[in-house]
């Protein structure tokens, strides 16, 4: 523990921007279809159970980092879990479907803004069992939400869509109509990062997986008040605050300002033009999680270079973003034996 009661972890410290002597490694969707022991409880209870029951959920989060050996354990959830308690009804199918999507005024009026105790109070309690466990471990724990334009997008769409054309245009059809739903999710979202960190989660995830979908002009508008509001609102608790945009290579200078202590970045942006423009962060990422698709000795070459590039900073290794369902488990576990057998300050000095 640090003075502030910090864990001192790998992660933590190459979250604080720090040089380790190896990238800590976890991936995003670590817990999930691509693991058979995933599939048996998945079989018994169905994800969303699974979701709900704190005993099922710690499991499921617990298993990657058991047969891994990763550094870091992410809270096994949706981002949909919290909205349950705004009065949105959500199903998973495999991914959300919402009985309503919501349009209208009258509807945004309707969300209710819950107190932090009354979203998704089992979430917290799934958090307290998976810092329980890992007490002895140094593996940190990671708490996490989507951001509120992400969030948005599923509400107005009302399901995943190839372009959320329907979503697009209500941004231009309503605008007030959009920021008022905006800012509700933002308080929820406040209350529900808050409250996981009280609960345990040692760093917190912003995803904002649908970024991508608009030009800068828009996000500055729709995207980046709410996520900055989101992030100032956790400084105060300390913890490294991690923000992930999907696909946003054109939104980077907007994003760049966001105040947050670790950049998760895609694979379609290279980490060394990265590091250039998140200068003082620490970088996650980014392999190209089809690269596990690729033979053993590929694969070795890729996560090299990925290494390479992570040079010059803290560097928490990571996908651009998560796991495929089909990706093999051994392929994984050679990944993680060549990150963990890559010695930064060996191959600092050699360039
Ligand atoms: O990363 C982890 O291991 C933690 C668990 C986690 C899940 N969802 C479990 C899940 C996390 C961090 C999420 C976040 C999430 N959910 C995001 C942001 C991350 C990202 O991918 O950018 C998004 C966009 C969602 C929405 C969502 N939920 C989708 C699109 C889907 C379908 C996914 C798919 O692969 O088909 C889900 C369902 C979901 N969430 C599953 C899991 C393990 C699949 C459930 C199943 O087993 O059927």
């Amino acid at each position: 523990m640090t003075a502030a009661g910090e864990r001192d972890t790998l992660f933590m410290r190459a979250a604080r921007g720090e040089q380790t002597s190896r990238a800590p490694i976890w991936f995003m969707r670590q817990a999930g279809r691509h693991l058979a022991e995933y599939r048996v409880l998945k079989e018994q209870y169905g994800f969303e159970r699974m979701v709900h029951t704190p005993e099922l959920a710690a499991e499921v989060t617990l298993q990657p980092v058991r047969r891994y050996k990763l550094d870091a354990a992410i809270l096994f959830s949706d981002i949909m879990t919290p909205l349950a308690s705004m009065g949105v009804e959500v199903r998973f199918n495999p991914g959300p479907v919402l009985a309503e999507p919501l349009r209208s005024e009258r509807q945004v009026e309707g969300l209710i803004v819950p107190d932090a105790g009354e979203i998704a109070p089992f979430v917290m309690r799934t958090l307290g069992m998976v810092r329980k466990a890992l007490a002895n471990e140094a593996v940190s724990v990671i708490g996490f939400a989507g951001a509120p334009l992400t969030l948005a997008t599923y509400l107005v769409e009302g399901s995943g869509s190839k372009n959320f054309e329907g979503f697009r245009a209500f941004l231009g059809a309503a605008p007030r109509v959009a920021h008022q739903l905006l800012a509700k999710l933002t308080e929820v979202t406040i209350l529900y990062l808050g409250a996981q960190i009280e609960a345990g989660a040692e760093a917190v995830q912003l995803f904002d997986t649908w970024a991508g979908l608009h030009d800068e002009p828009t996000y500055r508008a729709f995207g980046l008040p709410y996520n900055t509001r989101v992030l100032k609102a956790l400084e105060h608790f300390g913890v490294p605050r991690i923000f992930l945009a999907v696909g946003a290579s054109q939104l980077q200078r907007a994003i760049a300002g966001l105040p947050c202590e670790v950049i998760s970045v895609d694979w379609r942006m290279p980490l060394a033009e990265a590091r250039s423009c998140f200068p003082g962060r620490s970088l996650q990422g980014n392999l190209d999680p089809a690269a596990l698709f690729a033979p053993p000795e590929v694969l070795a070459v890729r996560a090299r270079e990925v290494l390479l590039a992570g040079l010059g900073g803290g560097h928490i290794f990571n996908l651009g973003h998560g796991l495929f369902r089909d990706t093999a488990p051994d392929q994984v576990m050679r990944l993680v034996e060549a990150v963990r057998g890559f010695d930064r300050e060996k191959e600092n000095q050699g360039v």
